[in-house]
């Protein structure tokens, strides 16, 4: 199969020296490019800013911002059969952004923030067929939120992650994740690995691939 994968944050520039970003580290997006590969699918990763070494049989493709990230899964999403949004896409940006560096001042300093575009409601005219699975990062009311997206997003699963949790999620490089598909499927995965969650919802996909095919 032909998958696409986004991963990490995006930053929004306030001006040439500072942004707003997430926490998002990129290691649950880049575990399941790695996952897609290993298991023999083509894939294309969109990748905000990472430390991380791009995995081994992946062709990458670096965005910062949620702009970026939107032109490019726009630009691949015709290619692929699935798209994994793992992204951390920022929901707002600074709406003027400073041409100079903003100096110092005692006084506080108040930002309008302009709201991005959901990239998942974007590109929901391009689904038909194809697989799309969502992340739903929650502190709170975890599934209720969860089937709130995967409805809302015309998703085909959503990976449901709690990440008020100390061991899992950001940064970790565990996770403990439910997994919720349309059909009404639900799962409770135990803490696991990443690259393990990874592989979890790539077998899902072939599943989900091979009975679509039927
Ligand atoms: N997402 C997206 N475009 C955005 C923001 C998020 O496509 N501008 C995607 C994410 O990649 C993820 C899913 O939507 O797969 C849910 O992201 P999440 O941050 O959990 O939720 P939001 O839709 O941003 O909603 P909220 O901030 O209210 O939780």
């Amino acid at each position: 199969m032909k998958i696409l994968v986004t991963a990490g944050p995006t930053r929004e520039p306030i001006d040439p020296v500072r942004f707003i970003s997430n926490r998002s580290s990129g290691k649950m997006g880049y575990a399941v490019a790695r996952a897609a590969a290993r298991r023999g699918h083509a894939v294309i990763l969109l990748s905000g800013p990472v430390a991380l070494a791009p995995p081994v049989g992946v062709k990458l493709a670096r965005v910062v911002t949620a702009r970026e990230m939107l032109a490019a899964v726009r630009r691949h999403v015709r290619w692929c059969g699935a798209l994994v949004m793992t992204a951390a896409v920022s929901d707002w940006r600074p709406q003027v952004v400073r041409r100079q560096k903003l100096k110092k001042s005692r006084k506080p300093l108040l930002l309008r923030l302009a709201p991005t575009t959901d990239i998942l409601l974007a590109i929901r005219p391009w689904k038909g067929r194809r697989i799309f699975v969502g992340f739903a990062a929650e502190t709170r009311h975890l599934r209720w939120e969860a089937a709130r997206k995967l409805a809302a997003k015309g998703l085909d699963l959503i990976v449901a992650n709690d990440v008020s949790r100390r061991d899992a999620g950001f940064e970790s490089d565990n996770n403990r994740v439910t997994l919720m598909a349309k059909n009404g499927y639900i799962r409770d995965l135990p803490l696991m690995p990443k690259a393990k969650v990874a592989e979890r919802i790539i077998r899902w996909i072939e599943t989900c691939a091979a009975r679509k095919s039927k």
